[in-house]
């Protein structure tokens, strides 16, 4: 019997039964009678009367089943040379004086906790102290600039921040709390207070409103788990859209935690007790769901790292971590292994280590490009798959089985349709296309469990984001086509949100940056191809005509001002001052265009061009940044 055929097939054709059975598997505090209902403006609900509380079907229920002595969590810091295990038993201890903690300092249910912390396990001890009290958590990425994290504030309204004294990078301590104090500077919404970790590499003066994480901890008592409804929402996640506002992607409690639960058998192949590893970082989605809240789901224990794949203090980083922990699963981006290949081409750092643990390496977060495929396959004997999801979704939607039926695997393609996902390719006009055909990747509704459950304040934009463009299905904003055997191939974004280094962000955003400088009349960012990154923004400014300054220095002002203001991760570090750039007659800028050049692909002008020449001023303006052949060999390319 092909399991993975029989799960898809009654998922689609019977999802109430097939999410029920699903659901029977994971502690309720009242079960749910009923599994899918449609929600306002259409949007499926999940387990609408079940009742729960997802620390404790993480936590407290595992140490009541007699996994009390089992590591949870295994935290790996190669940058403060710190190690730290904790049991289920000391993590549930933890986030019970942590909600205690956080109860003192005014949280209750449904408040909006916003946490801006590195990868220390008291992240996820925050976190689960947030879900255990029903408080909703917004983690933000300790790479977003201060104005970033306003951005956050003011939409979730947080009644706390959680942050540390410090994020340590490779080569320098990042101190959080100047970048805390100046987003609430910044922020219109005043938080009732801000708790600090303190760390030794900085520490933090704390002033009026500021609570130290130890004496809070210390002072505090343990609180039991709230019973929440599955509907209410456990998280905000911030991403990426088009415009300069990001996106609060709210996630339900229920079906999020039968989702996940799901998915660590029948994609992961992870069985209790199993050692888990994602290398990604409690800010993103694949933090949430696959480092903070799956791994514990499921039973198993979960490798939390604070380090790069490479220069912490090499790049035979992974290799040690699965050898040390016994890995059985590890998860990362194809950004990551682009980095250690460029290090380690022959991949002879991995000889020195025992991997034999390690059963599947899972990519995700871009496409995992077949050289970097190839690559991997030719150094592990292990499942290299591909899996394909996004922060709306919470789980992959896309991927190769393992638990249910793996199957070969292609390059280039993230496999099938993951169970309750009834993904369709569209056309323009919203009509399906053959095999082989490219076109808008689509998800039919009702989506499954897990996924999004509304943008944060703000129904609308749910509506118009991903259910407008062709009524009846979830817009992905990804392009692509299934081949003659069923297997999908997700090709690029069809919008403005470019993937740098694996993380999502929107060139609206950094045009609206540009855009602010008082020198600048008109500006366009495109993703361009890079080797190591996968893409990278490049900034192309027409400055206003009374300019006089220096160009480079407007050009250095322009990077520095997108660093300030969306963060170092944005990875905005090429700009070019030109006196004109490349429009259509009715006055919009060409960016496809400018995309085909700089990425030195063949394309028509297009029909619609005001004056054609300025394609040639564009193209020498690119031409002159672009890195030599000898930088370009010293990566490999991301595609084929
Ligand atoms: N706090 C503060 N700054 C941070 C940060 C954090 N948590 N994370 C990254 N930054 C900074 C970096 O220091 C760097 O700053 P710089 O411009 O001064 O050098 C900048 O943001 C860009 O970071 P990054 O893209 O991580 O570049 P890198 O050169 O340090 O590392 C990779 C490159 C490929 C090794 C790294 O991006 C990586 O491991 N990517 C995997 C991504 C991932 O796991 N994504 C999750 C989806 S699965
Ligand atoms: P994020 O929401 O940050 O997880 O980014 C989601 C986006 O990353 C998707 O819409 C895709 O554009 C891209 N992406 C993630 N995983 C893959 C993959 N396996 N293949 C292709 N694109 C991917």
């Amino acid at each position: 019997m092909n399991r993975y055929q029989d799960d898809y097939r009654r998922s689609l054709d019977d999802p109430n039964a097939f999410w029920m059975h699903q659901a029977a598997r994971i502690p309720w505090f009242r079960p749910p009678t009923q599994a899918l209902t449609t929600g306002d403006g259409g949007h499926a609900r999940w387990f609408a009367d079940g009742e729960l509380n997802l620390c404790h079907a993480a936590l407290d229920h595992h140490v009541d089943q007699g996994r009390g002595d089992q590591v949870a969590i295994y935290w790996d810091s190669p940058v403060t040379r710190g190690k730290r295990q904790l049991t289920y038993r000391e993590m549930r201890d933890q986030v019970a004086l942590c909600a205690g903690a956080l109860q003192k300092l005014g949280v209750t249910q449904g408040d909006r906790v916003v946490i801006y912390m590195p990868m220390v396990p008291e992240a996820l001890i925050a976190m689960y102290a947030c879900a255990r009290l029903g408080a909703i958590h917004s983690v933000v990425f300790g790479g977003f600039s201060s104005r970033e994290l306003a951005l956050r504030i003011d939409d979730a309204r947080p009644k706390l921040v959680i942050s540390a004294s410090c994020g340590v990078e490779v080569d320098r301590v990042v101190p959080y709390q100047p970048i805390v104090a100046d987003a609430l500077r910044h922020s219109a919404h005043a938080p009732s207070g801000c708790l600090y970790l303190q760390r030794d590499a900085v520490r933090a003066e704390l002033g009026p409103g500021d609570h130290d994480w130890e004496e809070s901890m210390a002072s505090a008592r343990p609180v039991d788990c709230v019973a929440v409804a599955a509907t209410d929402p456990l998280y905000i996640l911030y991403t990426s859209g088009t415009t300069g506002k990001p996106k609060g992607v709210v996630r339900d409690t229920g079906g999020y935690a039968v989702a996940l639960h799901y998915s660590m058998e029948a994609i992961y192949a992870m069985a209790p007790g199993e050692v888990f590893f994602s290398a990604s970082d409690v800010g993103w989605v694949v933090g949430h769901s696959y480092i903070v809240y799956a791994p514990l789901l499921a039973g198993c224990s979960s490798v939390v790292y604070e380090g790069k794949p490479v220069r912490t203090p090499d790049a035979g980083a992974f290799w040690r971590l699965i050898s040390e922990y016994n890995v059985k699963s590890f998860f990362t981006a194809p950004t990551a292994f682009r980095a250690v290949r460029k290090e380690d081409p022959d991949a002879r750092l991995l000889a020195e280590y025992d991997i034999t643990s390690l059963r599947s390496l899972f990519l995700a977060g871009e496409r995992l490009d077949p050289p970097t495929y190839h690559w991997l396959k030719s150094h592990l004997q292990v499942p290299v798959i591909d899996h394909w999801w996004q922060t709306e979704t919470g789980w992959p939607i896309a991927a190769n089985p393992l638990g249910l039926t793996p199957m070969p695997t292609k390059a280039g393609s993230a496999t099938m349709p993951v169970p309750g996902y009834d993904v369709r390719i569209l056309d323009r006009r919203g009509e399906e296309v053959p095999a082989l055909t490219h076109g808008s990747v689509v998800i039919k509704h009702p989506l499954p469990p897990g996924c999004l459950s509304g943008i944060w304040g703000d129904p609308e934009r749910m509506a118009q984001a991903y259910m407008k463009a062709h009524p009846g299905y979830y817009l992905s904003g990804d392009s692509g086509y299934f081949d003659e055997d069923g297997y999908l191939f997700v090709m690029g974004r069809t919008d403005d949100v470019i993937n740098v280094a694996g993380h999502r962000l929107s060139t609206g955003e950094m045009e609206e940056v540009l855009g602010s400088h008082p020198a600048v009349a008109e500006c366009a960012v495109i993703g361009t191809q890079d080797p190591l990154k996968g893409q990278l923004p490049l900034g192309m400014v027409i400055p206003r005509a009374d300019f006089e300054g220096d160009t480079t220095t407007l050009e250095q002002e322009l990077v520095a001002l997108v660093r300030e203001r969306i963060g170092p991760v944005a990875c905005f570090k090429q700009v070019l001052v030109v006196e004109r750039l490349p429009k259509t007659r009715s006055g919009k800028i060409l960016r496809k265009a400018l995309r085909h050049i700089a990425d030195g692909e063949a394309f028509d002008t297009p029909s619609t061009i005001d004056d054609p020449t300025s394609l040639e001023d564009a193209r020498q303006a690119i031409e002159a940044l672009r890195p030599s052949d000898d930088d370009a060999a010293a990566a490999s390319p991301p595609r084929q």
